[in-house]
């Protein structure tokens, strides 16, 4: 049995099959020819369909993937994993952020020491939610990337849940524009900063708590142990930064993995510990779907095979993700460090170099907001970029009166746009299509045929839709474990680490060493590129 999916005697099966039909396939003639397409092609899992049927598969391409995986042993794989196996083997540590969403008195690893902590962290959220350490208007949550994008993400999304007096703000970035305006906001008798870090050795945030401390003394807080909280594996190096109240967590939990830990402090102060808790359970049921579904119903194994194929036999580079809600228009960016950080990786288990294409870019926007954006170039643009959809049945805007009723109208407009964007890239026009109507603004001296063929669109566009019957903590935390497993499910079948993330720590070592020159202007054996920016920069 091999692990690594180009090993496998499969892969020279399914390199027949796409040379012979794969290559060619067509949508719009699947449909033609099968009235069951989108019944064989669409599942469920909890709170979550998938229409995976305007994509460019078929029966056979799926039962060869199916084989695949299970030549590649993916269960086997999978079970390690959830069994707590190191099979974050660079670092030598398990990989349990399923552990974390496993209810109370589960045979889970860990599940006393996990429920431990979380009660101690929901207790903390309600005392803040219910005033107990002074009156809190507004909390400040200081980290990056793991410990920041699941986080602001789901807050965000979860906003009607949340509560207008309870305002959150979430700084990453070092740069001090990003966490000045948030200051200049705020009163420091009624401001909580949460310091999330994992190491509690990363710079930005470091440098952001420290900032945030000398600000609240300036402005004539008097109890930094009262209004700076910690969430750390590093629980010693947060004290040390002067933090009293620390909520610790484990190296088993990867940052991009953790937002279900205490790291989720900010969405328990945002929404509560009855949601955070549905978060939990939704991302469990989830879990328990992957975890003993038949590979050809498991929506995360379906979902990561049609990525390989895609990404090893097609070739296409990117994903795009359209979530047709204003709440999840974070999600792109928080896919990004999830999918890009853990399978951008270029050689395997056993450190050699893959001879095949790992994480495709994974990029989007809100819709219909990209629509009027980079859409044109996914429908006419040279290349071929599949598509996630993703709908929201029931909105939950808060209105009400007329505006309740004008909001629900435009809740179908909204929903008749994802329906018709993806209908459009699967089904395309023809130049000759384009010649029979009539251009709303056309140059009166253009040849008519000549119009047409820019009017003309490819189609065979591929997209899945998903689907969820309304954006809640229990929906949300399943789609964001959903994402978690296919992501796994790739990164098992290329046969590398997804859970280490070696490729940042150059770029930070080399950042300290430059860091001194900005002080001093030396350039002296910098690369010509380098010491000439640097200049420039310290230019008077
Ligand atoms: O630099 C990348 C990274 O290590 C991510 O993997 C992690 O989520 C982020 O930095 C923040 O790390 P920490 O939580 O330790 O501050």
């Amino acid at each position: 049995m091999t692990t690594r999916c180009d090993l496998s005697p499969v892969w020279a099966e399914l390199q027949a099959h796409f040379a012979a039909s794969g290559r060619g396939f067509d949508i719009r003639d699947a449909f033609q020819g099968d009235a069951g397409r989108f019944d064989a092609l669409s599942f469920e899992a909890p709170e979550v369909f998938a229409d995976l049927s305007k994509n460019r598969i078929d029966a056979p391409t799926l039962a060869l993937l199916l084989k695949l995986a299970a030549d590649c042993g993916l269960e086997a794989r999978r079970d390690a994993l959830l069994r707590g196996d190191p099979v974050n083997h660079t670092e030598g540590r398990a990989v349990l952020h399923t552990a974390l969403r496993a209810p109370a008195g589960s045979s889970a690893p860990f599940n006393t020491e996990v429920q431990a902590a979380l009660d101690a962290m929901l207790t903390f959220a309600e005392s803040v939610r219910r005033g107990e350490r002074g009156p809190i208007t507004d909390v400040v949550h200081i980290g990056i990337g793991g410990s920041d994008l699941g986080p602001a993400m789901v807050v965000q999304a979860l906003q009607a849940f949340g509560r207008r007096d309870l305002k959150l703000h979430f700084v990453s970035n070092v740069d001090g524009h990003d966490l000045a305006p948030v200051l200049a906001g705020l009163d420091a008798k009624h401001t909580l900063f949460v310091i999330a870090s994992k190491t509690f050795t990363t710079q930005e945030t470091l440098a952001n708590a420290q900032a945030a401390k000398s600000w609240f003394v300036a402005a004539g807080g008097t109890d930094v142990a009262r209004h700076f909280v910690a969430t750390s594996s590093n629980t010693a190096a947060a004290a040390a930064f002067g933090i009293d109240t620390a909520f610790g967590f484990w190296d088993w939990v990867g940052g991009r993995y953790s937002l279900w830990s205490v790291i989720g402090l900010p969405i328990a102060i945002a929404v509560g510990a009855g949601n955070f808790r549905d978060l939990l359970a939704g991302a469990h049921a989830m879990d328990q779907h992957f975890a003993s579904t038949p590979l050809a119903k498991n929506l995360p194994v379906l979902l990561g095979l049609i990525d390989i194929w895609y990404r090893n036999f097609h070739g296409f580079t990117s994903r795009s993700v359209a979530a047709y809600h204003q709440g999840l228009r974070r999600l792109p960016a928080y896919l990004q460090q999830l999918e890009m950080e853990s399978n951008g990786k270029g050689v395997d288990l056993d450190g050699h170099a893959l001879p095949l294409a790992t994480s495709p870019v994974v990029w989007g926007e809100a819709g219909t907001n990209g629509q009027h954006a980079y859409f044109q170039m996914l429908h006419q643009g040279t290349d071929v970029i599949p598509v996630e959809f993703i709908a929201v049945k029931r909105p939950n805007h808060g209105a009400s009166g007329e505006l309740a009723d004008r909001l629900a109208d435009q809740h179908r407009k909204l929903l008749a746009n994802c329906l018709a964007q993806s209908q459009a890239l699967m089904q395309g026009k023809t130049a000759a299509e384009a010649l029979t109507e009539k251009a709303p603004t056309a140059s009166a001296t253009l040849d008519r045929e000549v119009l047409a063929r820019h009017r003309s669109f490819p189609g065979n566009r591929p997209s899945t839709t998903l689907v969820l019957d309304a954006l809640t903590p229990r929906s949300l935390g399943a789609l964001i474990a959903l994402y978690e497993h296919r992501v796994f499910v790739t990164g098992a079948l290329w046969g590398i680490n997804s859970f280490d993330q070696w490729g940042v720590e150059l770029g930070k070592a080399l950042c300290n060493q430059l860091l001194p020159r900005l002080d001093s202007g030396d350039t002296s054996g910098l690369d010509g590129s380098t010491a000439g920016l640097l200049k420039r920069l310290l230019a008077a």
